[in-house]
């Protein structure tokens, strides 16, 4: 079984000791206050800050009458994933909640209060924000150098259509299922410190990519990349929410730079929801076919969605079952009056596994086949493109899930009772694609006995300092206490666009841990020849000289690295390794079978969750406890879609109506369980020589079908829009 061990990082964190972006304060440092519209879509025709002026302790107040100046657009992807125009830009606004001003003063409540008695005339329109209307309007998707929005169709010899292929089955489903807008509602909210000295900028920041962070901001300020220098070694959660660059970290810059003062600009919670992005809503359409044997023979998945980023018929349709012709395809409803999206935890994966995964229980009901029958019959041996995977045991993990929950006891719909309470058993497929991105790595011994291991990765709670401190004292003999991981800084190293996004997509474990063997190998190999030709070595000249569990040997002699180093007077000996992405004759992919079960109040509708059983093949799992943290957090992130997340547009205003965490509901303790999580620890070595995939996204995928399903099982009732709410429930 796999290594366990503590967070390396758990008691700087739960002790306060950790510091998070915006728990730094220096000296002369000054605070930044959003004031954001509060209209829908319109211009800005007077602001009047005369009052907000006379308050205390104001510096400066920006507007897109006094601006900041910002250059852009976003370079690379990052055009794609947040928000195009820059902040203070003119006097239109897009959307509700849009940011139309900064306020600066001497202290956070000053900023605050001055940021209140603004006056804001506008000329307002009715905004474009109901994606219920919206949706009836759908256009192609934007073309961009990603493959999402790509319209896949393949069909078979003598098909002519998607639909003939669905008239041709015996058996038939057809339906649509709707998701609401999301927000990632991480704890740390987006806030940062900036600091200039000589032209250069040090950026405390909460991110996921630190030097994709730095060279967004670079863009944006006008500066080189390397004049930019992000610090970010705790993120208070992210879930691709810190993926890319929002305005508050570029006006916290821009002020600083204008005011020669350090800036800390904090991001209010209502705030949050619509200046840094969400998930946007979906509205989906499943076509399935299949024969009276459940061999499908045919899917149609089309998608409309606020936003190209999601698109669930990209990411997840061609990744999971057999089937001779699929047609997928994408529309979006552009030019809304909404925030910006983004991605968010398994984008178009969570969304688009709840669709799937909810019809093919659907058809399992229509062919009176037990849904893991239904899928083991379309089991996915190669890829779309192929290819074999690397490693698949999904058929083990329903085998072995089915048996740790007790799959065999479910039964008919809406016939299992306990006293007031239905009880339902429900089961889904969780699949991911498996990432891996070329990276470089830095391993450093030094005279204390200590060796570094850093790469400018991020841990945004994920564990990443444990799984790299965990793989360096494998890589090179020594006790985990005495490895020195060094992350989230932009002067870390990367292997370049592809490695700069830091720990996103799902591929930071299997991206770094690889490296990490190289580099230790290339540290020991520079150790051993300095033991040989540095003065003062007693190893110098010899020819047997060997690294054997942090001793340099040889010579009849035997010296710790430390001593070693420090006989030498050497401050370090480093070496990097540089890792390739895996070979392309593999299809890459995490697996996991989720089964839940769910009491369902015979008279109120209530549904709560009673039991999930989580089984997971992702190659090695490096250390069990933070992977269980990851599985856990994950399950209960897809689940919370199903149980309860809604963002919630007026269409008439489009304002947020619940932008808080009093109204926005979440999951809490007492909404969830201890969660069964298996991890069947099949090592991958086609993926790397750690042979770890993913699993940040995993759980998530497919927790909100297995909930939906359970909820169907127990009641009867099928919900095809989420969060399942009581009222959706009623006979
Ligand atoms: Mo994840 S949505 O790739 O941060």
């Amino acid at each position: 079984m796999a290594d366990t061990l503590n967070r390396i990082d758990a008691r700087t964190k739960v002790t306060g000791a950790a510091k998070y972006a915006a728990d730094h304060n220096l000296p002369r440092l000054v605070y930044g206050h959003l004031i954001t519209s509060s209209i829908g879509r319109g211009r800005i025709v007077s602001m009047d800050l005369t009052a907000a002026r006379a308050a205390g302790g104001v510096l400066e107040i920006y507007t897109h009458e006094h601006p900041l100046t910002f250059h852009g657009p976003p370079p690379g992807i990052a055009i794609i994933f947040s928000e195009a125009r820059s902040p203070l830009a003119d006097a239109n606004v897009h959307y509700h909640g849009q940011i139309i001003g900064l306020v600066v003063a001497e202290t956070l409540e000053q900023a605050r209060d001055a940021a209140a008695l603004v006056k804001v005339g506008y000329q307002a329109q009715p905004p474009k924000s109901s994606f219920e209307e919206a949706k009836k309007h759908p256009a192609p998707p934007p073309v961009t150098p990603l493959p999402l929005g790509k319209e896949i169709i393949q069909l078979a010899p003598g098909v002519t259509d998607i639909d003939a292929a669905l008239a041709a089955s015996e058996v038939r489903l057809e339906a649509t299922y709707d998701l609401p807008p999301r927000h990632h509602a991480m704890m740390e909210p987006h806030a940062a410190v900036a600091v200039w000295q000589d032209g250069k900028l040090t950026l405390h920041s909460g991110t996921q990519g630190p030097v994709a962070h730095a060279e967004e901001m670079a863009v944006a300020l006008g500066i080189a990349t390397a004049d930019v220098h992000v610090i970010s070694p705790y993120v208070g959660g992210a879930f691709g929410g810190k993926a890319f660059t929002w305005a508050p970290s570029m006006l916290a810059a821009a002020a600083a730079r204008a005011l020669d003062r350090p800036v800390k600009v904090v991001t209010g919670r209502e705030q949050l929801f619509t200046v840094t992005g969400h998930r946007a809503a979906s509205s989906q359409t499943f076509g399935l076919g299949a024969g009276r044997d459940g061999r499908l023979k045919a899917i149609k998945h089309f998608t409309t969605s606020q936003s190209i980023v999601e698109d669930p018929g990209y990411r997840t349709t061609p990744k999971f079952y057999e089937s001779p012709n699929i047609h997928i395809r994408l529309r979006v409803t552009p030019d809304m009056n909404l925030p910006t999206a983004t991605i968010m935890r398994a984008p178009g994966d969570e969304t688009g596994s709840f669709a799937l995964e909810s019809a093919m229980d659907e058809l399992s009901v229509l062919l009176g086949i037990d849904p893991i029958e239904l899928r083991m019959r379309n089991y996915r041996q190669v890829s779309m493109e192929g290819l074999p995977y690397s490693g698949k045991h999904l058929d083990e993990c329903y085998r072995v899930g089915a048996a740790r929950f007790g799959w065999a006891r479910r039964g008919e719909p809406g016939t299992v009772k306990d006293g007031d309470w239905l009880i339902g058993l429900g089961m889904a497929s969780s699949i991911l694609g498996a990432g891996r991105a070329p990276t470089v790595v830095r391993v450093a011994f030094r005279p204390n006995g200590t060796a570094t291991v850093g790469n400018a990765t991020s841990d945004a709670g994920t564990g990443m300092w444990t799984v790299m401190a965990m793989t360096g004292a494998r890589a090179l003999n020594l006790p985990v206490a005495r490895i020195k991981p060094a992350l989230g800084d932009s002067r870390l190293p990367v292997a370049g666009p592809n490695d700069q996004y830091g720990a996103v997509g799902s591929a930071a474990t299997a991206t770094v841990t690889p490296a990490i063997l190289v580099a230790a190998r290339e540290a020991i190999g520079k150790l051993v020849e300095h033991a040989t030709t540095a003065p003062g070595s007693p190893f110098l000249g010899a020819d047997d000289v060997r690294y054997v569990e942090g001793r340099v040997v040889g010579k009849g002699t035997s010296l710790t690295f430390g001593e070693l180093l420090t006989r030498t007077g050497t401050t370090e000996v480093a070496a990097e390794g540089t890792t390739a992405p895996p070979d392309a004759g593999h299809a890459f992919a995490s697996f996991a079978a989720h089964f839940c079960e769910v009491r369902v109040n015979r008279w109120t509708r209530e549904v709560r969750l009673s039991r999930f059983t989580t089984v997971v093949d992702a190659g090695t799992i490096i250390n069990e406890k933070t992977a269980r943290g990851q599985i856990t957090g994950g399950v209960l992130f897809g689940l919370a879609a199903a149980m309860a997340e809604e963002v919630r547009v007026e269409g008439a205003t489009g304002r947020i109506s619940n932008a808080n965490l009093a109204d926005y509901l979440l999951p809490v303790n007492a909404d969830t369980v201890e969660m069964d999580v298996h991890f069947l620890d099949h090592p991958d070595p086609a993926i790397s020589a750690t042979g770890a995939r993913g699993i940040g996204e995993l759980g998530t995928v497919g927790a909100g079908a297995a909930y939906a399903n359970a909820v169907f099982n127990a009641t009867g009732v099928r919900v095809r829009s989420l969060p399942v709410t009581a009222d959706k429930l009623l006979p």
